[in-house]
């Protein structure tokens, strides 16, 4: 019998939030959590707020995540950071192919070596993977969300699974409003885990749904036995509304 999933609630604050702004974030947010979740909870600040959040948050069990990480270690990859840099200013995790990087250029084979960084750097790396509006009305979610983990979990192994985390967000549900129905997360996210499980024992593997979750839906979405948690944008940016989440979850 493999363990239960713990749930995980994670903040994307996108292009979100001075390293001052964080700051105060992050000390409302431990205050309105406690000190012992129920869930894990994780905040994705920006490049430049991660530091002043792993500060603030430096007593709490609440961790902090990055965006994106390189693949390389160093070099010449001006704009970049990597999994080294990111685990020496005290950060936890990092997010890999959230769909608005790969919009910005971040290819599948890229995603793929960033997992394997991150992981290997002793991050815990929140996958994001998802279909747009096209592929779902042209019935293709399937073979897409199935291709898409397939790719980025082409060199993870089963002793990785406690640094791996898949979120699935589709496309046309990130930052519009419009949710996927519990039904839709739980179908999707299912399909994630069967994928997943060619890797890594599936049963363990925690799977959050994002896509506007907000305190209204968080708890019908995370009731579905394949959604482990959520990945939430816009309703993290504000500690009561992410707050109200992570009760929802617990
Ligand atoms: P949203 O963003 O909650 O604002 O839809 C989710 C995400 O992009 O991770």
């Amino acid at each position: 019998m493999s363990a239960p999933r713990r749930p995980l609630v994670a903040g994307n604050w996108k292009m979100h939030k001075t390293a001052g702004e964080a700051r105060e974030f992050c000390t409302a947010l431990a205050v309105l959590v406690g000190a012992e979740p129920p869930v894990d909870v994780a905040v994705c600040p920006p490049f430049t707020a991660l530091e002043a959040s792993v500060d603030a948050l430096a007593d709490t069990s609440i961790a902090v995540c990055a965006q994106n990480v390189h693949e390389a270690a160093s070099g010449a990859h001006t704009g970049e950071v990597s999994a080294p840099m990111l685990l020496a200013a005290g950060v936890d995790g990092a997010l890999v192919g959230h769909s608005e990087r790969r919009a910005a250029g971040d290819t599948d084979a890229q995603v793929a070596l960033r997992v394997r960084a991150g992981i290997d750097a002793g991050l815990t790396v929140v996958l994001c993977c998802g279909e747009s509006l096209d592929i779902r009305r042209a019935g293709d979610t399937q073979r897409f969300v199935t291709r898409q983990v397939e790719s980025a979990l082409a060199d993870v192994h089963a002793a990785d699974l406690p640094r791996l985390v898949i979120a699935y967000e589709p496309i046309w549900a990130i930052g519009t409003g419009e949710t996927a129905t519990p039904e839709q997360a739980q179908e999707a996210c299912a399909i994630v885990r069967s994928v997943a499980s060619e890797r890594v024992d599936g049963a363990s593997l925690r799977i959050l749904y994002g896509g506007s979750v907000n305190p209204g839906n968080a708890a019908e979405l995370m009731a579905c036995p394949d959604v482990d948690g959520a990945l939430v944008g816009g309703a993290s940016l504000d500690p009561e509304s992410f707050a109200r989440i992570v009760a929802a979850a617990g």
